[in-house]
């Protein structure tokens, strides 16, 4: 890749390392958490240090404890091996998970120290401690999760596009069982999550535009029953409808200027590529390669490739068009920075008043910041960072 994507690059990192310094990134319930995390452990622990004798207590709800501990340490580390975890680029993944293991660790350890001599109210506050630590855990867990499917998503997406260069047609059903995945996937997601390929290759880049777009899509058609039933369609719509970009050379893709008027030309010929790639790979589906071919044309007829204007323009497509310029005015170019969401949205409504976009489109779409996410790549978990710990039973 030339210096035009290292800038890309570079460019999304900061914007990466901004939001992330944003305390919003995360879910509202997990903000802050390590460190409520560890004040409410403290008094825990003091506790246990001045165990005074007292009353002994059945062991089977220390067993439950030390084996819901255990639990947790193994799926502590079961996370530490996903490489969203150890490619994390703030480190903040690994440093949660690395935190909840000590903390379980510790806990187990107090457990095996005062066996027998425990009060109800020590092993009140032990029980308070451990449902934390688990509810922690299952948060961390679900987060890495949709980390892990997306970024799974993206190389197999990214996969097809090569495929694609290599003048194989991949067959649809692949494209299909993405649709599906990003369809359930989104029924966890409070705000869109955008990903970015980092490094930078052609087919990942043009695999996470099309990924961010088939999310939006999808959020949009589920807050419309007549919608809802074409759901997977347009979602698989969103993720072809740049595919035919590939033959685009990356010189044109990565300008750091305006492109020329035969780099346009060039440009403007992606939709007709993708079309023919749906066209083989889906045997005519002629819903999927009219909604491919149109995604860039306009109701005004200022769009391209064939100028087309309102009506003729199949209503997938016209759909496709808001949430691409929406997801495509976020997103940093070689040759202009990104724009937020709220200046993203006032473009979008002023192509709405113009005719240019379908404004009840436009009226629909989200108006949270997204979390832009770089899904990296690595042979393999850096030393020290791809596990943790898990600790010996402790007797109960
Ligand atoms: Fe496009």
């Amino acid at each position: 890749m030339d210096q035009g994507s290292g800038a890309v690059v570079q460019r999304n990192a900061n914007l990466v390392r901004a939001d992330l310094a944003h305390p919003a990134w995360r879910r509202p319930s997990t903000v802050g958490r390590p460190t409520r995390l560890a004040v409410r452990v403290a008094p825990h622990a003091g506790q246990l240090r001045t165990n005074r004798p007292g009353p002994a207590v059945q062991n089977r709800p220390v067993a439950l404890l030390v084996a819901r501990l255990r639990n947790d340490l193994t799926t502590l580390s079961e996370l530490a091996q996903e490489p969203v975890v150890w490619t994390d680029a703030g480190g903040e993944l690994v440093a949660e998970v690395r935190e909840a293991a000590v903390l379980a660790e510790a806990a187990l350890l107090r457990l095996a120290a005062n066996t027998g001599r425990r009060s109800a109210g020590e092993l009140s506050s032990l029980s308070t401690l451990a449902d934390a630590l688990h509810k922690h855990v299952g948060r961390l867990s679900g987060q890495v999760g949709q980390l892990a499917q997306i970024r799974q998503q993206l190389f197999q997406l990214g996969a097809l596009v090569d495929a694609v260069a290599l003048g194989i047609t991949p067959a649809s059903g692949q494209i299909w069982d993405i649709g599906r995945k990003i369809v359930r996937w989104l029924g966890d997601l409070e705000r869109p999550v955008f990903i970015y390929p980092d490094p930078a290759e052609p087919a990942l880049q043009i695999a996470a535009h099309s990924l961010n777009v088939a999310q939006v899509v999808a959020g949009m058609c589920a807050c419309d029953p007549a919608w809802l039933e074409v759901q997977e369609l347009c979602v698989v719509a969103a993720l072809l409808q740049d595919i035919g970009m590939i033959y685009v050379p990356d010189a044109v893709l990565e300008s750091p200027e305006p492109l020329n008027p035969t780099q346009q030309r060039l440009i403007r010929k992606h939709p007709i590529f993708s079309a023919s790639v749906v066209e083989h790979m889906t045997g005519g589906h002629k819903v999927l390669v009219d909604a491919v071919r149109q995604h860039h044309e306009r109701l005004d007829a200022s769009g391209y490739p064939e100028g087309l204007s309102g009506d003729r323009i199949c209503s997938v497509a016209q759909l496709l068009a808001v949430v691409d310029v929406y997801v495509g005015m976020q997103s940093p170019r070689p040759y202009r920075p990104a724009k937020s969401v709220r200046q993203a949205l006032s473009a979008l409504r002023q192509y709405a008043q113009k005719g240019r976009l379908l404004a009840a489109w436009v009226s629909r779409l989200p108006s949270s910041e997204p979390l832009w996410v770089p899904i990296r790549t690595g042979p393999q978990p850096p030393e020290g960072l791809g596990s943790v710990p898990v600790a010996e039973p402790a007797a109960a």
